[in-house]
Order: structure tokens, then C-alpha cells, then sequence
């Protein structure tokens, strides 16, 4: 018995070894170069990239855990803007950068420092999409995408705003002195749905989709994007063992039924018809394309691309809104003067598009929200050659060479939390975004050519505006938790 168990051993201890040196032979020599300075290090056995990191929290040397970034924001960076993640499954070393002009320098070379697609695979699960892709497949989407977001659209987001915000106020809210909420993302999760469902398919969520469905659209959209990680980590058989975890199926089942409702809704509508949701000038823009004689996006990556439209729209903007209010609820002093701009502009009517150009600390108050609590916390890029990036060791610029094929990962939390680029990073301070305020260290929304908004859309200026003048005051119920303290 022990002379079994003891070659079952050491064939296990072999096996392990070997898969170990497998992985270490990936890192490269210069790679290890590299490491020889010093730079801040934090080892653990599964990579960054491990799906675990997705579910777990960090376990010393073994797991970087799921709020990596969170957990230290500028911590790491004390001495040096950068730090490295050395892993051995798979054997890997990555650049974290949370230097502005470093920063900069990679997303505007999208050819020495292309998108990691492998790290994208969970946005593919409806299809290819602009998110998931690079290269042509990524210029493709991008002309076909970039068509459907015009002037018109970013105001069609704007009245949408203003109605679903009205229709709470004259309805369910009206009369009542106190208004309470139990999770706030109950109530911002159904103003973003809405105001998407308007500005991307011109109905209220409720008319989308036809009367077979078991499960709402918001319900099933809300699913998807929350368990997105258990349905790649997970087989579905394993997924419909489990009692509790059966409805993802049939959520990510609803949500694919639901988008092939619309496209087929849209094209029975017939060519003629013209609209300014964002849906509608999609599909415009994919039959120009085809006119063009160029191959224009097939059903699955229609649906793709639906989809990343419908998790940043909808989720991006309702977390961001969420925090928002928690953070207002906490500072009063802020939310009374939020409240004095918006009534010296508007008095007592109702705002208009262009009114948000004369309520600058609206946006101060969002992008302040952003710079404390980007939704997208980490841009994955890859190295495609030997180069070399210049950081900032102790206020000294310095060269460190990146060798081909290692991980360079944005780390926005760390940027935006630098007290080199901000005074008293952990503040809630909006003031700072009315004077000038370093640009190249605000990158809620990414950077270089792959930054979506502001150029193509402004989506986000009009869908995430603060709560209009006929609110009374935000406060925070004392049981609440609050990420950031
Ligand atoms: C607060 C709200 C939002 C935040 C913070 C946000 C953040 C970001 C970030 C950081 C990226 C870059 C990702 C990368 O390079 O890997 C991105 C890309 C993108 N976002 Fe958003 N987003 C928001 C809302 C939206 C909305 C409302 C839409 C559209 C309905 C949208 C559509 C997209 C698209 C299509 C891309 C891909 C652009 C490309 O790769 O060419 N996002 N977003």
C-alpha cells in the first residue's frame, strides 16, 4: 500500500515538475533581463489573466485575486510608476503601468502594442465584436459602428435622460418626502436600461422583444453581464446541475433570442425606413457598407457588436451613476452646490440639450466619479516586438526594455489614484476638473485610437448628467458599505 501510494506520489510530484519547467521555459531570457532591476515585483502562481482572479480574492503567492488593482490603487507605485506581475502558470512576467506619458505611449501604437484578443474571449460569446478584435476585422467594425453614433443619437440620449428622469418624478416618486432605496443599482440599472432602450431602439424596454419569453430583457441582460465569467469558466452541463446557476442558461439562451427578435423587427421595418436610434443607423450603415461592394457584418457579429453596445451602455453607465449618487449622498455640501448651478441655469423649467455646456460642475461631479471609480479598471495590451518604454522612477525619467510578447496592462485604478498627476488622490474633489487638470492621467474611458467615446458619440455626457432640479436631497443610509473607505 505505501509503496503504491508512494509512486503515485512521486508521479504526481514529476508531472507537476515538468509542467512547471514547461511553463518557466515560456519566459524568456530577456524577459528575465528584465526582472533583474528594481522594480516593485508581486509573484504568484496563476497569471493575472487566470480566470480565477475572476472569482477569487488574492491569496498570498498564489492568487493576485479579483480587486487587484482596487486593493492597492497607488500603493504600488510609490518609487516607481510601474511594477511587474511575475506568474508561473503560465509562466509569465507583465508590465503594470500607472505612468501618464508610458501610458500614452502604448495605446497610441496600436502596431507595437496591439489588444491581447485571447483576453477578450468572454465578450464573444454573441459574436466577433469591435471590443474583442483587431487589425481589419477591428477597422471593419469600427467604420460600420462609428456610422451609427452621430449629433442626433447623442441628443436622442439626452431627451431620453430627461424622460425617464421626469416620468420617475411626476410617477412613482411624486409627493413623497422620502424616497428609499435599498441597493442603489436597482434604481440605476433601470434608468441606464431605459434610457439604452430609447436611444438604441427608439421603445421603452418593456415593448422589446416578442410575448414568448420566460425571462424580461433587463433581467436577462442584467444576468449575462454579471455571470459572463461562470459561463466561459464552466461547462454548460456543470452550469445546469446546479439548481441555482440554471437560469444564467437560459438568460444567456433569452438575451441571443431577444437580439435576433430585433434585427429581424428592424429588417421587416423595411429599407426605407429611417430612424435616429442607434440601432437603426446601424443597420443603415451595414447595407451602405454592402452597396460599397465591402463584406458587411453577417447576423452573429451584428449580434456581437449589439451586445458590447448593450453591456457598456447599460452596465458602464449605471455603475458610474451608482457611485455618483453614493458620493454625493456623502458629501452634502457638494450635492447643495451642484444644486445651486443647475437652478441658477434652469430656474424652474426643464433642461435642454444645450444647457449642459452651462452647468460645468455636472461634469466636474461625473468625471470626478470616473477618476475615483472607473467602471474599466485595467486595458490589457501586448507587446508585438522588442521595445522599450520611458518611466518615471522617483521623478526620474528612465528607459526599461519591454521584450516581444509580454503583457502590458493599463492600470487605470493606479493612474488615476497617482499623487504625481493628482493632489490628494482619495478626495472627492470635482473642483479639480474645472481648472486645467492633467488629461493624460483621466483615462476612464481608455486612450489612442481605440478610445470610443467623447470623438464618436458623447454618449456619456448626456446619459450620465447628475439628477436633475426637481430632486430634493441624496443621503446614504447609515448601514450602507462604502468601497472606498
Ligand atoms: C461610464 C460609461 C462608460 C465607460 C466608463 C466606458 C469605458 C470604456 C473603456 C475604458 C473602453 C476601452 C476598452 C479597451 O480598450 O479595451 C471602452 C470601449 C468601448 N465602449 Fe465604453 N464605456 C462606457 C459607456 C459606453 C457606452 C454608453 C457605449 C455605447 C453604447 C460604449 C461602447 C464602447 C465601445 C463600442 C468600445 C470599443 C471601442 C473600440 O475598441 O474601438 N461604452 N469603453
Amino acid at each position: 500500500m505505501f509503496y503504491t501510494i508512494s509512486i503515485l506520489f512521486l508521479f504526481s510530484l514529476i508531472t507537476l515538475l515538468s509542467l512547471l519547467a514547461l511553463h518557466l521555459s515560456r519566459l524568456r531570457a530577456s524577459m528575465i533581463a528584465v526582472i533583474a532591476r528594481d522594480i516593485p515585483k508581486q509573484s504568484s502562481i496563476f497569471g493575472a489573466d487566470s480566470l480565477l482572479n475572476r472569482f477569487m480574492p488574492p491569496i498570498s503567492g498564489v492568487l493576485l485575486g479579483i480587486d487587484y488593482s482596487w486593493l492597492s490603487k497607488y500603493k504600488r507605485y510609490q518609487q516607481w510608476n510601474v511594477h511587474f506581475t511575475i506568474s508561473f502558470w503560465p509562466g509569465r512576467i507583465s508590465l503594470w503601468l500607472a505612468d501618464a506619458k508610458a501610458i500614452k505611449a502604448v495605446s497610441s501604437s496600436r502596431r507595437k502594442f496591439p489588444k491581447p484578443v485571447d483576453l477578450y474571449a468572454v465578450l464573444e460569446v454573441f459574436g466577433p465584436n469591435i471590443i474583442s478584435s483587431e487589425d481589419s476585422e477591428w477597422k471593419k467594425f469600427r467604420k460600420i459602428s462609428g456610422a451609427a453614433f452621430s449629433d442626433r443619437n447623442t441628443k436622442l440620449v439626452w431627451d431620453s435622460t430627461c424622460d425617464v428622469m421626469t416620468t420617475l418624478m411626476i410617477g412613482p416618486w411624486r409627493g413623497q418626502t422620502l424616497i428609499s432605496i435599498e441597493h442603489v443599482d436597482t434604481l440605476t440599472l433601470q434608468i441606464a436600461l431605459s434610457v439604452l432602450a430609447s436611444a438604441a431602439f427608439g421603445k421603452p424596454t418593456e415593448s422589446i422583444g416578442s410575448s414568448s419569453h420566460r425571462m424580461s430583457f433587463r433581467d436577462s441582460l442584467h444576468m449575462v453581464a454579471s455571470n459572463m465569467w461562470i459561463k466561459l469558466g464552466f461547462p454548460s452541463w456543470m452550469i445546469y446541475i446546479h439548481p441555482q446557476y440554471r437560469c444564467i442558461l437560459q438568460a444567456f439562451n433569452e438575451l441571443e433570442q431577444y437580439m435576433i427578435e430585433m434585427i429581424a423587427d428592424r429588417r421587416d421595418a423595411g429599407k426605407g425606413s429611417t430612424s435616429d436610434d442607434l440601432f437603426g443607423l446601424l443597420l443603415a450603415a451595414n447595407e451602405e457598407y454592402d452597396i460599397n461592394s465591402q463584406v458587411k457584418l453577417n447576423d452573429r457579429e451584428l449580434r456581437g457588436n449589439l451586445f458590447v453596445f448593450l453591456l457598456g451602455g447599460h452596465e458602464g453607465s449605471a455603475h458610474t451613476m451608482s457611485f455618483m449618487f453614493g458620493l454625493l449622498a456623502l458629501h452634502q455640501d457638494i450635492q447643495d452646490k451642484l444644486y445651486q448651478n443647475i437652478t441658477q441655469v434652469l430656474g424652474s423649467r426643464d433642461p435642454t440639450y444645450e444647457d449642459i455646456k452651462h452647468i460645468p460642475y455636472a461634469m466636474a461631479i461625473v468625471n470626478e466619479t470616473l477618476r475615483l471609480f472607473p467602471p474599466v479598471n485595467v486595458i490589457p495590451k501586448r507587446s508585438a516586438e522588442d521595445t522599450s518604454l520611458i518611466v518615471c522612477n522617483n521623478g526620474v525619467s528612465t528607459t526599461i526594455p519591454v521584450p516581444k510578447g509580454m503583457d502590458v496592462y493599463i492600470d487605470t485604478v493606479g493612474l488615476h489614484y497617482n499623487p504625481q498627476y493628482w493632489h490628494d488622490p482619495e478626495k472627492f474633489h470635482p473642483e479639480r476638473f474645472l481648472d486645467d487638470w492633467p488629461r493624460d492621467a483621466f483615462l476612464p474611458f481608455g486612450s489612442g485610437s481605440r478610445m470610443w467615446h467623447r470623438k464618436e458619440s458623447g454618449l456619456k455626457d448626456s446619459s450620465l448628467t447628475p439628477p436633475s432640479h426637481s430632486f430634493e436631497t441624496l443621503n446614504l443610509k447609515a448601514e450602507n458599505p462604502w468601497y472606498g473607505n
